[in-house]
């Protein structure tokens, strides 16, 4: 037997190196990974526009001098097995790099430490042409040239990342700067997530100097947010902590509460397990296949807190948005699954059960058994408002519920009650059938069955819905119109 130093092949390996699979968003949150480590309270991004993008990531953290910009820009400058402080974020000594050189072809890393600034790049052109694992340095001259290069002029340390030479979006997109331009929008909503608890406390982080408002996926804010008691349990030797939430009903929600959620689709597909490693979210909206997305438990969402000190139990990989949880942490949390579900579902059957006189007729309002009584609510599922859902687009569509909702929680129950006390009110009273009233309704309908047909339904499936929905059905002469109409068809 004998041995033989097997040395990787710079360009090859490099190159191979680019394809971990991250997304611009996810690779962003990995450099932005060590500025939150490095301790900075600040950490700004930059992309001009122009038809050579540029994108700056600078902290105001700690900072490293030459000899350790040098280290941490060599590929495995940590050992993954290494035991890292409470609040680091990283943990294979390869993000800087392997984040950056996966959207663009060069990397220069610029840092300043006890006042003095050194910089270095990887360059992928350079490797290929040297053929060699050569990162280049630059004298001070050369780093005054580099965009932006004042930001230093108000931190005491810090660091600088350029990345530049977007080939990885180039090659998919027709509008280079139109294309990093729209990336950088799901970059900032990635970010106001996954960081969401760093931006509530002191750190914030800038694009374009406008600030990144946190967004908090259990609306902690929210006073109909029911935050449970938090759980915790040991595992070799490290604490995790389980926290569930349940969201609101959607009707609760305003317009900003749903942005903040995502959509009323993303509260239904994103409920489940919110991991985080030190604060910082991983996965999301998963039960691991433990419970089924089901239509009950939308409204529960658990925070799991795991310390950095388990990441070799859960496998978490380079880019830290995958990882799979052992069944020794699963078990432990199922427990909290039970009691978040059952109540998510008790939301849901308190606002449910229907009081109807008659199954077969569609009426306006809804009366509700609620714990402590009764609720009226506005039948969504009247002609009137579906035929409205195909016509609005999302934006009108929610100010009709806003609007909804609003008529529904200022129900005259006072005003209602003393008429109705006093037999004044008009529907206790045999009702007489104006010809102008009937008239009304039935070009009422006329309208809508064109409006209707607009959307693909038929003359005949309209007359029916109407007949069977208040306040048409309650007029007989109406009905009696209808039903000629529906035979003349
Ligand atoms: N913005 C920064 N400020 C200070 N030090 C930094 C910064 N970015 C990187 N470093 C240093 O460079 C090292 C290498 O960073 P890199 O992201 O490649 O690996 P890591 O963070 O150690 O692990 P991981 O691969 O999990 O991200 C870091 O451990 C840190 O010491
Ligand atoms: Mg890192």
């Amino acid at each position: 037997m004998f041995e033989k130093e097997s040395i990787p092949f710079a360009p090859m390996l490099i190159e191979s190196m680019r394809s971990l699979g991250y997304s611009f968003e996810s690779a962003i949150a990995d450099i932005i990974d060590n500025s939150i480590s490095a301790k900075a309270s600040k950490i700004e991004l930059f992309l001009p526009p122009g038809e050579n993008p540029y994108l700056i990531i600078f902290d105001n953290g700690t900072g490293m001098d030459a000899k350790e910009i040098e280290e941490a820009m060599r590929y495995g400058s940590k050992n993954p097995l290494d035991r890292r402080t409470k609040n680091d974020l990283g943990r294979f000594g390869l993000g800087l790099k392997s984040a950056s050189l996966s959207q663009c072809r060069k990397l220069t890393v610029v840092s300043k430490k006890n006042n003095k600034v050194a910089a270095f790049s990887w360059d992928l052109d350079y490797i290929k042409s040297s053929q060699s694992w050569n990162i280049i340095g630059y004298d001070i001259d050369e780093i005054k040239k580099l965009p932006r290069i004042e930001l230093f002029d108000n931190v005491d340390s810090g660091t600088y990342v350029l990345l530049q030479e977007f080939d990885r979006v180039k090659s998919s997109a027709k509008d280079l700067s139109r294309t990093i331009t729209e990336n950088m929008i799901k970059t900032e909503e990635h970010l106001s997530l996954v960081f969401h608890r760093y931006l509530e406390g002191k750190v914030s982080i800038y694009i374009n100097n406008l600030k990144i408002e946190p967004k908090d996926p259990f609306l902690t804010k929210h006073k109909k947010t029911q935050s449970k008691r938090e759980q915790s349990f040991t595992i070799d030797g490290s604490k995790i902590k389980v926290k569930p939430y349940i969201l609101p009903y959607i009707n609760y929600l305003t317009k900003e509460d749903i942005k903040k959620v995502g959509s009323k689709e993303r509260l239904r597909n994103e409920q489940g397990f919110y991991i985080y490693r030190n604060k910082r979210l991983i996965i999301w909206g998963t039960w691991f296949r433990m419970e089924t997305k089901g239509e009950l438990s939308k409204l529960a969402r658990i925070r799991v807190d795991i310390p950095n000190s388990l990441d070799y139990m859960w496998n978490i990989d380079i880019k830290k948005s995958s990882a799979n949880l052992p069944d020794k942490i699963k078990n432990n949390l199922y427990n909290c699954i039970k009691e978040s579900v059952v109540s998510s579902e008790a939301v849901h059957q308190y606002r449910g059960r229907k009081q109807k006189e008659n199954e077969d007729i569609t009426y306006i309002w809804d009366r509700i058994k609620t714990r402590d009584g009764y609720e009226y609510k506005i039948n969504r599922k009247i002609p009137q408002i579906e035929l409205l859902k195909d016509s609005l687009d999302e934006k009108q569509f929610s100010l009709l519920e806003k609007t909804l909702v609003y008529i529904e929680n200022n129900f005259p129950v006072n005003a209602l009650y003393l008429d109705a006390t006093k037999g004044d009110i008009s529907q206790n009273k045999e009702k007489v059938e104006e010809d102008s009233e009937i008239e009304q309704l039935y070009n009422d309908v006329l309208m809508q069955i064109e409006f209707g047909k607009e959307y693909g339904m038929s003359k005949k499936e309209i007359i029916k819905l109407f007949m069977i929905s208040e306040p048409y059905c309650n007029y007989k002469r109406l009905m009696v119109k209808l039903e000629g109409m529906l035979n003349d068809e």
